[in-house]
Protein backbone atom coordinates (compact mmCIF):
# COMPACT_ATOMS: atom_id res chain seq x y z
CA UNK A 1 0.00 0.00 0.00
CA UNK A 2 1.61 3.17 -0.95
CA UNK A 3 2.51 5.42 1.88
CA UNK A 4 3.40 9.99 1.58
CA UNK A 5 4.69 11.94 4.15
CA UNK A 6 2.55 15.21 5.17
CA UNK A 7 3.49 17.24 7.77
CA UNK A 8 1.83 20.03 9.16
CA UNK A 9 3.82 22.73 9.16
CA UNK A 10 4.44 25.98 12.25
CA UNK A 11 1.68 27.95 10.97
CA UNK A 12 -0.72 25.39 11.53
CA UNK A 13 0.19 24.15 14.69
CA UNK A 14 0.07 27.56 15.69
CA UNK A 15 -2.98 28.82 13.96
CA UNK A 16 -5.01 25.66 16.15
CA UNK A 17 -5.56 23.69 12.00
CA UNK A 18 -4.68 20.25 13.63
CA UNK A 19 -7.74 18.57 14.05
CA UNK A 20 -9.26 20.23 10.95
CA UNK A 21 -6.53 19.41 8.96
CA UNK A 22 -6.52 15.51 9.90
CA UNK A 23 -10.06 15.30 9.57
CA UNK A 24 -10.05 15.85 6.24
CA UNK A 25 -7.80 12.67 5.31
CA UNK A 26 -9.12 10.63 7.45
CA UNK A 27 -12.81 11.27 5.80
CA UNK A 28 -10.64 10.92 2.78
CA UNK A 29 -10.23 7.29 3.56
CA UNK A 30 -6.90 7.18 4.08
CA UNK A 31 -4.97 5.31 6.90
CA UNK A 32 -2.79 7.58 9.63
CA UNK A 33 0.12 5.13 10.17
CA UNK A 34 2.80 7.37 11.69
CA UNK A 35 3.21 10.89 13.69
CA UNK A 36 4.13 12.71 15.92
CA UNK A 37 4.84 16.70 17.13
CA UNK A 38 8.45 17.50 16.81
CA UNK A 39 10.72 20.74 16.03
CA UNK A 40 12.61 19.93 12.83
CA UNK A 41 16.43 20.05 13.10
CA UNK A 42 18.08 22.40 10.42
CA UNK A 43 19.69 19.42 9.17
CA UNK A 44 16.52 17.47 8.60
CA UNK A 45 15.25 20.78 6.79
CA UNK A 46 18.35 21.12 4.59
CA UNK A 47 17.93 17.82 4.14
CA UNK A 48 13.81 17.71 3.33
CA UNK A 49 13.62 20.52 1.05
CA UNK A 50 17.22 19.64 -0.95
CA UNK A 51 15.71 20.21 -3.89
CA UNK A 52 15.35 23.97 -3.03
CA UNK A 53 18.94 24.67 -2.42
CA UNK A 54 19.66 27.09 -4.88
CA UNK A 55 16.56 29.07 -4.80
CA UNK A 56 16.68 32.26 -3.04
CA UNK A 57 13.32 31.28 -0.82
CA UNK A 58 15.74 28.40 0.80
CA UNK A 59 16.67 30.64 3.56
CA UNK A 60 13.26 32.03 4.92
CA UNK A 61 12.07 28.49 4.40
CA UNK A 62 14.54 26.90 6.68
CA UNK A 63 13.79 29.28 9.15
CA UNK A 64 10.07 29.03 8.96
CA UNK A 65 10.47 25.09 8.86
CA UNK A 66 12.24 25.00 12.17
CA UNK A 67 10.69 28.17 13.61
CA UNK A 68 8.00 25.65 16.09
CA UNK A 69 6.69 22.31 16.72
CA UNK A 70 5.13 20.11 13.44
CA UNK A 71 3.15 17.50 12.82
CA UNK A 72 4.95 15.18 10.72
CA UNK A 73 3.24 12.07 9.60
CA UNK A 74 2.68 8.83 7.36
CA UNK A 75 -0.46 8.27 5.55
CA UNK A 76 -1.26 5.31 3.97
CA UNK A 77 -3.58 4.36 1.17
CA UNK A 78 -4.41 3.30 -2.93
CA UNK A 79 -2.67 6.47 -4.57
CA UNK A 80 -2.11 8.27 -1.02
CA UNK A 81 0.85 10.63 -2.93
CA UNK A 82 -1.60 12.23 -5.46
CA UNK A 83 -4.73 12.04 -3.17
CA UNK A 84 -3.14 13.56 -0.64
CA UNK A 85 -1.16 16.55 -2.60
CA UNK A 86 -4.89 16.88 -4.30
CA UNK A 87 -6.47 17.27 -0.78
CA UNK A 88 -3.47 20.11 -0.40
CA UNK A 89 -3.97 22.22 -3.13
CA UNK A 90 -1.70 24.08 -5.25
CA UNK A 91 1.76 25.23 -3.61
CA UNK A 92 0.26 29.13 -3.84
CA UNK A 93 -2.70 29.03 -1.98
CA UNK A 94 -4.08 31.85 -4.17
CA UNK A 95 -4.15 28.97 -6.97
CA UNK A 96 -5.37 26.55 -4.71
CA UNK A 97 -9.12 25.65 -5.27
CA UNK A 98 -11.46 26.02 -3.31
CA UNK A 99 -12.27 23.06 -1.12
CA UNK A 100 -8.44 22.08 -1.04
CA UNK A 101 -6.75 22.26 2.59
CA UNK A 102 -4.43 25.47 1.04
CA UNK A 103 -7.44 26.34 -0.38
CA UNK A 104 -9.45 27.07 2.06
CA UNK A 105 -6.97 27.93 4.99
CA UNK A 106 -4.27 29.58 3.48
CA UNK A 107 -3.33 33.01 2.10
CA UNK A 108 0.53 32.93 1.81
CA UNK A 109 2.84 30.41 -0.38
CA UNK A 110 5.52 31.03 2.54
CA UNK A 111 2.68 30.13 5.22
CA UNK A 112 0.61 27.67 3.29
CA UNK A 113 0.45 24.70 6.49
CA UNK A 114 1.17 22.07 4.74
CA UNK A 115 3.57 19.33 3.18
CA UNK A 116 2.95 16.56 1.05
CA UNK A 117 5.34 14.25 -0.91
CA UNK A 118 5.48 14.93 -4.70
CA UNK A 119 6.03 11.26 -5.52
CA UNK A 120 6.67 7.50 -4.57
CA UNK A 121 9.98 8.32 -4.16
CA UNK A 122 9.85 11.70 -2.63
CA UNK A 123 7.59 9.95 -0.09
CA UNK A 124 9.82 7.28 0.93
CA UNK A 125 12.99 9.64 0.67
CA UNK A 126 11.11 12.32 3.84
CA UNK A 127 9.44 9.69 5.42
CA UNK A 128 13.56 8.21 6.47
CA UNK A 129 14.72 11.84 6.97
CA UNK A 130 11.71 12.02 10.13
CA UNK A 131 10.56 7.93 11.24
CA UNK A 132 12.43 5.29 12.36
CA UNK A 133 11.01 1.81 10.19
CA UNK A 134 9.86 1.12 13.85
CA UNK A 135 7.43 4.30 14.16
CA UNK A 136 5.53 3.03 11.22
CA UNK A 137 2.58 0.98 12.40
CA UNK A 138 1.05 -1.34 9.87
CA UNK A 139 -2.50 -2.38 10.82
CA UNK A 140 -5.40 -3.18 9.39
CA UNK A 141 -9.32 -1.47 10.24
CA UNK A 142 -12.42 -2.40 9.97
CA UNK A 143 -12.89 0.83 7.40
CA UNK A 144 -10.58 -0.51 5.28
CA UNK A 145 -12.75 -2.72 2.99
CA UNK A 146 -15.63 0.29 3.00
CA UNK A 147 -13.14 2.46 0.95
P1 LIG B 1 7.48 23.35 -3.49
O1 LIG B 1 8.12 22.01 -3.32
O2 LIG B 1 7.61 24.02 -4.82
O3 LIG B 1 5.93 23.30 -3.12
P2 LIG B 1 5.04 22.18 -2.39
O4 LIG B 1 5.10 22.44 -0.90
O5 LIG B 1 3.64 22.43 -2.92
O6 LIG B 1 5.57 20.84 -2.78
O7 LIG B 1 8.09 24.35 -2.39
C1 LIG B 1 8.31 23.93 -1.07
C2 LIG B 1 7.88 25.03 -0.14
O8 LIG B 1 8.73 26.15 -0.32
C3 LIG B 1 6.47 25.56 -0.38
O9 LIG B 1 5.47 24.79 0.23
C4 LIG B 1 6.56 26.94 0.21
C5 LIG B 1 8.00 27.36 -0.07
N1 LIG B 1 8.08 28.23 -1.25
C6 LIG B 1 8.26 29.60 -1.08
O10 LIG B 1 8.34 30.08 0.06
N2 LIG B 1 8.32 30.41 -2.17
C7 LIG B 1 8.22 29.92 -3.44
O11 LIG B 1 8.28 30.70 -4.43
C8 LIG B 1 8.04 28.51 -3.61
C9 LIG B 1 7.92 27.91 -4.99
C10 LIG B 1 7.98 27.71 -2.50
MG1 LIG C 1 7.48 20.08 -2.92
Amino acid sequence: MEKTYIMIKPDGVQRGLIGQILQRFEAKGLKLVASKLMVVSKAQAEKHYQEHVERSFFPELLGFITSGPVLAMVWEGDQAVVTCRNLIGKTNPVEAAPGTIRGDLALHTGMNLIHGSDSVESAEREIAIFFEQSEVQSYTKAADQWV
